[in-house]
């Protein structure tokens, strides 16, 4: 799948998004080396602090379905001017999966922009810093 598609994808997530407080809908696409995808969107809650991010929506839907390692890319979207970096807890829980993955970022009018998830949380603490 081309990065362009999966980040398609990811847009259309907005349409499912929940997010009735914050007003700002997140969607997010999680493609495997063979293929399959996961997608993802955040949804809130009245109690605040219980909301879920798009991205780790993808991932725990992927997890909870076997997936644990073969993750390549992320995207996740939004539709405000900047792009819609992915936040720190969200940064961690992919780190735990899939250290080597590569994330594509989006912003409102479709620009995206595409790095190493290494790069967006350096010196990371993954399962291989409890030994
Ligand atoms: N949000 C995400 O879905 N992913 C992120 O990485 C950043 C924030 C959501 C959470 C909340 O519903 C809204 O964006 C505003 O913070």
């Amino acid at each position: 799948m081309t990065d362009q598609a999966l980040v398609d994808l990811a847009f259309q997530m907005l349409e499912r998004s929940y997010a009735p407080y914050s007003q700002f809908p997140v969607g997010a696409a999680l493609l495997c080396a063979d293929g399959a995808v996961f997608t993802g969107c955040n949804v809130e809650n009245a109690a605040y602090g219980s909301t879920i991010c798009a991205e780790r929506t993808a991932l725990v839907k992927a997890v909870s379905e076997g997936r644990r390692s073969g993750f390549a890319r992320l995207a996740v979207v939004g539709r405000g001017e900047d792009y819609c970096w992915p936040c720190g807890a969200c940064r961690q829980m992919l780190y735990e999966f899939a250290p080597d993955l590569t994330v594509l970022v989006a912003r409102g009018d479709r620009q995206f922009v595409k790095l190493p998830l290494k790069e967006l949380l350096p010196h990371g603490f993954g399962p291989a810093s409890l030994t």
